[in-house]
């Protein structure tokens, strides 16, 4: 404890600002890691490195780290096997055809695999049991490159140049996927004219539910009822609901409509959702109306929901469950607290905005699934406040209460949803780093939140839980809720939070970065995105913009809890212009499924891509595919 105490205020008699708020944050754990100083005030971050002997001494993710490299292919940790299991085009729904590249057409895409895999879930078969060799894996398909989807188009073209047919071909690669998958062998294969097989995309009729259904806002020419909608758009990531349905997101959907939006109705609310400018990249409000906001201001209103669907029933509609508010969703992970009741942990993915939680009023009936079917549609949303001295609140978004009422155009809870940025703003929610995934330790309790990056913060604007400005690396804060593992209350008004670890190369003094005592040169990572806990509680963290530092995007494995808290290891590195995402492993942890994202999407053309990944075919072009990693000869991933 005195020590502790020292080293804070140590920091604080010495340090800029920037080092005090986060020698002050970061002061309660550095003990218990066994940090030096230097590292837990950020910068000297070249000492990290001496303690790297006895933090892989002491962990228990004892795979041999994989060495840092960045080319055409993929690579993965020593003893470690990868197969590539289902690629964009691939068939996946009964009567699909094989990817030809010169006949794309929005009939075959609809029985295929979809464009830029995100979300991985896996879900058991049998329905209801706990198995690992058998099951459906349901991914998200975020967005679609054209450009080298297709010789002829630019980056900077193909908005402008896509045809009809390529138009619409694009809708049917965005959504989602429900692929069977099987292990035959000890090899994962796609089982093949899946009655399971689905695709769900801006082509599917999606029904719309909780307090928004029906809202005026929500009415267009097409739908008079406001309570059904073509499409989902930018499906980043998700969760997988305690009753065995899926949650999928949409994470700022704005990217695909055009029009000019001071041209409607209330331009500040479009601007608010961040609808300002809009860019129309993939051309389709060329071809349909709903895309141009000039001629239908209120379709933006029914996207950027959390959507939910059962992957078990290929015949069950699809539901925006408005409940959980509107915003650029990334993820929507779910625990069931010890009430019974279910929350869901959700952030908004862009510059300066918040994070969400939302707490189902009725509890989970565990013995009958069909009775959870509306669970979803009420609860409390909240917005989480940070507060300097380690303390989170979750503020509520509910109608009459606070500022939101009346006197600022909120008439209904509807009306607070449909505009939750504008809510969180009054109630004075902290505006974050870019939210990225939640995740909560099976095993401790504790939730860890991601922020990815925000160039945009300046050092007017650093807080505890942002401390540093022009933030190009990201970080991982762990939230505490009372209690501890099952016993933990994530309903909780108050959780604890504190900072996991703040990334970026520790031996470059700029970044600020810290980890725990003992991070290798391949360990270190850059713009954390998606994570995934093991069954043991051991956190996996896949990231996006890497490049940017000269080093792949990847996967890397840390634990949460004793001597190597808080120090990666890299597992898997993506192919050149890929992200990493998806993570997710079966119930035995002894299959880990991983998404490759828009390998060679820097290219500005098909003729000059970096590579043709996962086919090395002049005549394929690079394909977006979920990877499986297992360990040579079975067993536990990580060790
Ligand atoms: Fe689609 Fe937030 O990354
Ligand atoms: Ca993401
Ligand atoms: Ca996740
Ligand atoms: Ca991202």
């Amino acid at each position: 404890m005195t020590e502790r105490t020292s080293l804070a205020a140590g920091a604080a008699s010495t340090a800029t600002d920037f080092e005090s708020v986060v020698a002050k944050r970061l002061s309660r754990r550095a003990a218990l890691m066994g940090m030096t100083a230097a590292a837990a005030a950020g910068g000297l971050g070249s000492r990290l490195f001496s303690g790297e002997a006895k933090a892989a001494a002491e962990t228990s993710l004892t795979f041999t780290e994989l060495t840092r490299i960045y080319d055409e292919k993929d690579h993965v940790a020593p003893g470690y096997a990868k197969q590539v299991l289902v690629r964009w085009g691939d068939p996946i729904v009964k009567g699909g055809a094989a990817f030809d590249p010169a006949k794309q057409s929005v009939a075959a895409q609809e029985l295929q695999f979809g464009y830029n895999n995100d979300f991985l879930a896996f879900l058991p078969l049998p329905a209801g049991s706990n198995g690992s060799d058998h099951g459906l894996l349901c991914a998200n398909h975020e967005y679609v490159n054209p450009h080298i989807m297709w010789p002829g188009l630019t980056a900077d073209d193909a908005g402008q140049k896509i045809d009809k047919s390529q138009a619409e071909t694009t809708m049917a690669a965005h959504g989602h996927s429900v692929v069977e998958v099987k292990k035959v062998d000890g090899k994962w294969q796609v089982v093949a004219d899946s009655a399971y097989g689905r695709r769900i995309s801006a082509l599917t009729k999606i029904k719309i539910s909780g307090p928004a259904a029906g809202h005026d806002w929500l009415k267009t020419s097409a739908d008079a009822t406001g309570t059904q909608v073509i499409g989902t758009l930018d499906n980043c990531s998700g969760g997988v609901t305690p009753w065995g349905t899926v949650l999928f997101c949409e994470e700022g959907v704005a990217d695909w409509f055009g029009g000019d939006s001071k041209k409607t109705p209330n331009p500040a609310f479009m601007e608010r959702a961040g609808y300002g400018e809009l860019e129309d990249l993939n051309g389709w409000a060329r071809f349909e109306d709903r895309f141009n906001v000039e001629k239908e201001p209120n379709e933006p209103n029914r996207f950027d929901w959390v959507v939910e669907y059962d992957p078990y029933d290929p015949a069950s509609q699809p539901v925006k469950r408005t409940a959980l508010g509107r915003f650029g969703h990334e993820a929507a992970t779910t625990v069931l607290n010890k009430d019974g009741r279910v929350v869901v942990y959700m952030g908004d993915d862009d510059y300066f905005e918040y994070v969400y939680r939302f707490v189902s009023r009725g509890t989970v009936n565990t013995a009958d699934r069909a009775a959870n079917r509306d669970l979803l549609d009420d609860g409390t949303l909240a917005v989480g406040k940070f507060h300097e001295d380690g303390m989170l609140e979750w503020l509520p978004l509910v109608f009459g209460q606070g500022p939101l009422t009346a006197a600022n155009g909120f008439n209904n809870q509807a009306d607070v949803v449909i505009q939750a940025r504008r809510a969180a703003d009054l109630l004075g929610a902290t505006p974050m780093d870019r939210p990225e995934d939640f995740e909560t330790n099976p095993v401790t309790g504790r939730v860890y939140l991601v922020l990815t990056k925000n160039s945009k913060r300046t050092a007017e604007k650093v807080d505890a839980v942002n401390p540093r400005a022009k933030n190009k690396w990201g970080q991982i804060v762990e939230l505490l809720p009372p209690g501890e593992g099952k016993d933990a209350d994530h309903a909780a008004d108050k959780y604890k939070w504190d900072m996991f670890l703040l990334a970026g190369d520790p031996n470059a003094a700029e970044t600020g970065a810290k980890y725990g005592t003992g991070v290798s040169a391949n360990g270190w990572l850059a713009n954390p995105d998606n994570i995934a806990f093991d069954p043991k509680g051991r956190l996996w963290i896949a990231t996006d913009g890497a490049p940017d530092f000269g080093i792949a995007d990847g996967l890397y494995a840390v634990e949460t809890e004793g001597p190597a808290r808080a120090v990666p290891k890299l597992m898997y590195a993506v192919p050149m212009g890929a992200e990493m995402t998806g993570p997710w492993f079966t119930p035995d942890g002894q299959t880990l499924f991983v998404s490759v994202q828009h390998p060679a999407e820097a290219a500005d053309s098909l003729d000059k891509v970096a590579t043709r990944w996962p086919d090395f075919d002049d005549k394929v072009p690079p394909r977006p595919s979920v990877v499986v990693i297992t360990r040579e000869g079975g067993g536990e991933i990580g060790a």
